[in-house]
């Protein structure tokens, strides 16, 4: 079957999808993303990624070219056209082609792009082993709550980590954790509370971040919201990340240092598996 994408109205094999030269996102990063998890043909938490696109777009004054019922509608189009079971939806909106100046252009029309990749999410091998981080300094904008295409920090952090032996990059600035290169960043206390830190600029809001904080409430687990630093990172008992493309992974050591017993700790199991509980939930509802 051959991989099929959805560009600016249409769904095609992506050997004919082509975007032109003077696309703004091509030109000056100048869009913004989402990116969702599928699990057993459905939509994780689409309605609060969608929430965000809205958002992002809004806080770039990109005009979002669909409702969130025809936003829906491609998504799962989209998957079902791949056959997609379990993955990941990735789908952007730039400002469109023009000729290339800064300020906005007039009467541009947004480029919409989608296209899915099929991943274990659930049954992955780094679920079990836990993966290794690096960190790194934060090089990136002020606005860190958009989901801007703008993405050379991670990229160069991520391959910094990838050198480096390791699957993830924490940046660092001022000395606290701000989150990975593609995920938001857990510590453990020994008393057993989540540490994360608060919502801001700084931060992307996670939407796994999200729903994981509200799950953990419900089980019963503390949550200190607050910045925490390299150095406590390290001595905490346990470490994850959270995204759409991993829901929860333990990490396992930071710089080369081993957290806690340097395996996968019993508040993160226990997190990964209630995320994923109400992942199946949620896909089990929409059948
Ligand atoms: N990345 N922080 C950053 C910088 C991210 O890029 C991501 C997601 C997250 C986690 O957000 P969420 O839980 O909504 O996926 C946090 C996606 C997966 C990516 O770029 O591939």
């Amino acid at each position: 079957m051959s991989r099929i994408v959805f560009l600016n109205g249409s769904f095609l094999p992506i050997e004919e999808a082509k975007v032109p030269f003077m696309d703004r996102g091509f030109l000056f990063g100048d869009g913004i993303y989402e990116g969702i998890a599928v699990l057993g043909g459905h939509l994780v938490d689409n309605e609060a990624h969608l929430e965000r696109l809205e958002r992002s777009l809004r806080e770039v004054r990109i005009p979002n070219p669909y409702t969130r019922e025809e936003w829906t509608q491609l998504e799962e189009e989209l998957a079902r056209r791949n056959g997609l079971t379990e993955g990941f939806i990735y789908f952007q909106v730039t400002r469109g082609v023009a000729e290339r100046d800064f300020m906005f252009p007039e009467n541009t029309t947004p480029t919409v792009a989608m296209f899915t990749q099929a991943k274990s999410i659930v049954n992955s091998p780094a679920a079990e082993t836990g993966i290794a981080v690096i960190t790194v300094p934060d090089l990136r904008w002020k606005r860190r709550d958009i989901k801007s295409i703008n993405l050379l920090a991670q990229v160069l952090a991520k391959q910094a980590a990838k050198e480096a032996g390791a699957q993830e990059a924490w940046m660092v600035e001022d000395g606290f954790v701000t989150e990975g290169g593609s995920s938001s960043g857990f510590i453990v206390t020994k008393e057993g509370r989540i540490v994360a830190r608060p919502l801001s600029n700084a931060i992307l809001p996670g939407i796994t971040r999200q729903s994981l904080l509200a799950l953990s409430k419900e089980a019963g687990i503390e949550l200190e919201e607050r910045p925490f630093t390299v150095e406590e990172a390290c001595d905490a008992a346990e470490a994850f990340l959270t995204s759409a493309s991993n829901f929860v992974l333990p990490i396992v050591s930071i710089d080369g240092r081993p957290i806690g017993n340097g395996k996968p700790g019993p508040v993160t199991k226990k997190l990964r598996a209630i995320y994923i509980r109400m992942a199946t939930a949620q896909r089990m509802a929409a059948e």
